[in-house]
């Protein structure tokens, strides 16, 4: 069974088609082929959502399927159903499984113990779905009418503020598997849990990024310029710390002057103005918050499509 709980769950080789279907099916949008007709996909969420969550059920609607939202905290798994049990029993109902949790082992309980594809929502370890969402919003800009995959290869990404976040180590395999380059900056000490440096090692990209404590030094020669929330989902009890720290990295407009003159900026939102970044850089001609933003949809309609393709084992 082939579930999307990491970026390297896709293959190099497969990316191409992904990004390419995902252009088509913006492109024909409300005109398409709808391969989830017939099939209901259940959405556990255990945090809060906007994007996320709208995206999905749009998106699964849009590809002819139906929508059912849970959250956690009305089934039984908020009570102490098992993991196990509740991928086995969903998996005689529905035909696929979206989920935003906070310990990624559950998703990877979720898809190990039932019998239907799973997708990573966000966990405290990772959010596949917002790297190639973001990494497609480049590429429609930098492969116009071409190479999407390509145009990605060689660029630099600087990530700012929380290099231990979800959203970061995302970029961090998003952009190996990619071929871009990425360098990070943030303080010492919110570095990203050991558990996220032996995944990198084993997908063999240890040591694939360049950390400095300096965010000039990051921004330097970048071709985009993204942060996230100082204090991620989960976190609530170290904000105080987190803003204290953070404060010298915040995505200011002389920050972003100093990337390349045609650089992005992104942000995988929802933003906190005054922290993270200012309003002006929000506001900035070369800001594609948005843009992101709306990415979602298609590139996930282009994921559940391909995983929707598959056969129930
Ligand atoms: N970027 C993102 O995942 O947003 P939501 O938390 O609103 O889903
Ligand atoms: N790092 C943030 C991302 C929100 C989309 C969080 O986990 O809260």
């Amino acid at each position: 069974m082939r579930h999307f709980l990491k970026e390297t769950d896709f293959k190099p080789s497969e990316l191409d088609a992904l990004f390419a279907l995902a252009r088509e099916l913006k492109a024909n949008r409300g005109n398409h082929a709808k391969p989830l007709a017939g099939q209901t996909w259940a959405m556990i969420f255990s945090k809060s959502s906007t994007r996320t969550r709208v995206s999905f059920d749009v998106g699964i609607h849009e590809l002819g399927g139906h929508p059912l939202f849970l959250n956690k905290n009305d089934v039984q798994l908020g009570r102490g159903e098992t993991v196990s049990d509740t991928a086995k029993v969903l998996s005689r109902f529905v035909h696929g499984l979206i989920v935003r949790t906070y310990d990624h082992a559950e998703v990877q309980e979720l898809a190990d113990t039932g019998s239907i594809p799973v997708i990573n929502a966000l966990t405290d370890l990772l959010h596949p779905c917002q790297i190639f969402a973001d990494a497609f919003t480049l590429a429609e800009r930098w492969g116009k009418g071409g190479d999407l995959v390509g145009s990605l290869k060689g660029r630099k990404i600087a990530f700012v503020g929380d290099r231990g976040c979800n959203v970061a180590n995302s970029w961090i395999l998003g952009a190996n598997l990619l071929g871009m380059k990425i360098s990070l900056a943030g303080p010492v000490g919110f570095d990203a849990a050991p558990e996220f440096n032996a995944l990198l090692a084993k997908e063999g990209y240890a040591g694939g990024y360049h950390f400095t404590n300096d965010p000039y030094e990051a921004v330097r020669d970048a071709d985009v310029v993204y942060t996230d929330v100082w204090v991620s989902m989960g976190k609530e009890e170290e904000t105080a710390e987190r803003i204290k720290v953070m404060s010298p990295f915040a995505v200011t407009p002389e920050l972003f002057a100093a990337a390349k003159p045609d650089a992005y900026f992104m942000h995988c939102l929802p933003a906190h103005v005054g922290q993270e970044v200012t309003q002006a850089v929000l506001d900035n001609p070369r800001s594609i918050i948005f843009d992101q933003a709306e990415n979602r949809l298609h590139m996930q309609k282009a994921i559940l499509a391909t995983l929707a393709q598959q056969k129930r084992t």
